[in-house]
């Protein structure tokens, strides 16, 4: 599959149909890490996986994986939600490693990948990271990437049975 660009340990390339039992197996094994943090279910089954590609169809959402380029193996994940054009240009990121690929740099260089690819080819100017004050590890990886804090949303986010505080950071095409 065509990578979009690529660093020293992972490349991005978008999401794809073919990706499905992957992505899948991915989920499964990884949904106790994710569930304190990710919003809706975790995709575990082929109609979630659907219902999800299906969100890229249109301009308003891109779907993107982070993948080694040692075995090509998926090992995180990145979307572009909301995407809003005119006198914006700019999207919120949502993103994910999973239980066996966390804590090994491939987020950081993924996420530095999708932030140059999103500010040339996509041409937007403005992307936005809502993150929980709890979550040290997505505050840490948000902060590597030259994000800001640009505020504190009180009640901002149904995840895990709760409305969640979230933080909202942001980066522009000017501070990459
Ligand atoms: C948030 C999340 C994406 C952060 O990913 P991550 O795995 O910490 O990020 P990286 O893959 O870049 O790994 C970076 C960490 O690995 C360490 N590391 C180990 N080997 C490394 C290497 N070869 N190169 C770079 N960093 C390395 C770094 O020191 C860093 O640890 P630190 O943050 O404690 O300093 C991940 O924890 C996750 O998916 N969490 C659950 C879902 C979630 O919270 N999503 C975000 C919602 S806002």
């Amino acid at each position: 599959m065509t990578y979009l660009a690529h660093g020293l340990q992972v490349a991005l390339r978008r999401v794809s149909r073919r990706d499905r039992s992957e992505f899948l197996a991915l989920n499964k094994e990884s949904t106790d890490f994710l569930s304190p943090w990710m919003p809706g279910a975790p995709i575990t089954t082929p109609e979630a996986f659907d219902a999800y590609i299906e969100r890229f169809v249109g301009p308003a959402h891109d779907g993107f994986v982070i993948c080694r380029l040692d075995t090509g193996a998926i090992a995180g994940r990145v979307t572009i939600n909301n995407i809003v054009r005119g006198t914006h240009q700019a999207g919120t990121v949502g993103y994910n490693a999973y239980a066996a690929t966390t804590g090994r740099g491939f987020m950081t260089e993924g996420l530095r990948l999708l932030v140059e690819y999103a500010f040339g080819e996509l041409a937007l100017h403005r992307l936005e990271a809502n993150i929980q004050p709890s979550n040290t590890a997505s505050l840490n990886l948000i902060k590597r990437v030259g994000f800001q804090r640009e505020g504190y949303s009180p009640n901002f986010q149904f995840i895990d049975g709760a409305w969640r505080d979230h933080e909202r950071w942001a980066i522009t095409a000017e501070m990459a």
